[in-house]
């Protein structure tokens, strides 16, 4: 039976382990530029409808690297959904590639893919969420706390696709994360309940940043505007004034806090140059870890093809 990976909360606590013990096994190999094809002979079709840097070089790069062919397909070569059914690009997707790697608007088109294909489905980012990317900051404070007990992360901005896969994390994990956002910009309230009713972690959805940030260990934020969401960009930018991550709120936090943020970065909106340069920001480290996360990913998914 064939895997995706659509949700974080689709792996098990254990496997969430293993694939960060096996990100941290890739990430040296890769140092070393070992020669490793456990993809050889196999292609992977990723499906970009928005536009990306990390996420289209980072798993292009890196099924290379692992043996394997890569073909982008960018908004508008397939226009999923409207040249072609979900359904039907699916299907023949499938009969040609090992592996989809798929960044969509709708997460019920995702679904509908993941549903059809008949090999693996990995998420790229939806409107929803964005589990690569968790996946690979989970890791990124490992790397660098050395652990992942008593963690508290404090998210300040929109409570977007990035907050609905810190709390879908939550769902597995033990964290303490706290989203402070305006109070027009909540994450979705079933995703939110989701992650509570488990009991594992602690959950909070503030509207004060400061009180938010106290004692973090991590603050992260990322575009008060999001793809699909970019002609709001002005409104937005009334609704979060106060809920910029500058100097001032870094220090708020009354401790060494990091410093994290997905990526793309508006500077002067969400965060400011000088937060994204200090010594606290490890969103470059971050960002590439996304390489080797993903890599885990695939392995974990269609290893040993
Ligand atoms: N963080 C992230 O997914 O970046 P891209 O949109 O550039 O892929
Ligand atoms: N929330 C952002 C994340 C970009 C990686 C967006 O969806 O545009």
């Amino acid at each position: 039976m064939k895997r995706d990976f659509l949700h974080i909360d689709d792996l098990t606590a254990g496997e969430i382990r293993q694939i960060l013990e096996l990100a941290r096994d890739l990430k040296a190999r890769f140092a070393r530029r070992e020669h490793f094809r456990p993809f050889a002979n196999r292609s992977l079709a990723m499906i970009f409808a928005k536009p990306s840097a990390r996420t289209r070089v980072s798993f292009e790069t890196g099924f290379a690297w692992m043996g394997g062919h890569a073909v982008y397909l960018s908004p508008q070569d397939i226009e999923i959904g409207k040249r072609e059914a979900v359904k039907d690009v699916a299907r023949v997707l499938s009969r040609y590639n090992d592996l989809i790697v798929a960044r969509l608007f709708a997460h019920a088109n995702i679904r509908e893919l993941a549903e059809y294909a008949t090999v693996p489905v990995v998420n790229a980012l939806t409107d929803y969420n964005h589990p690569c990317q968790v996946m690979a900051d989970i890791f990124t404070i490992w790397e660098v706390r050395g652990r992942l007990d008593d963690l508290k992360v404090t998210y300040v901005g929109d409570g977007n696709n990035m907050v609905h896969s810190w709390l879908r994390l939550a769902a597995r994990l033990p964290l303490h994360f706290v989203c402070a956002c305006p109070e027009g910009y909540l994450p979705e309230a079933a995703t939110v309940e989701q992650a509570r009713a488990t009991g594992l972690s602690r959950i909070e959805i503030l509207h004060d940043p400061r009180a938010a940030v106290d004692q973090a260990d991590v603050v992260y934020t990322d575009v008060w505007a999001s793809m699909g969401r970019k002609h709001e960009t002005e409104a937005r930018q009334r609704a979060f004034q106060g809920f910029q991550v500058n100097e001032a709120l870094m220090a708020a936090t009354g401790r060494d806090s990091l410093f994290m943020h997905c990526l793309p970065a508006e500077r002067g909106l969400e965060t400011t140059d000088g937060v994204m340069e200090s010594p606290a920001s490890i969103v470059f480290q971050q960002a590439e870890n996304r390489l080797h996360m993903q890599n885990a990913i695939m392995l974990t998914l269609a290893g040993n093809p």
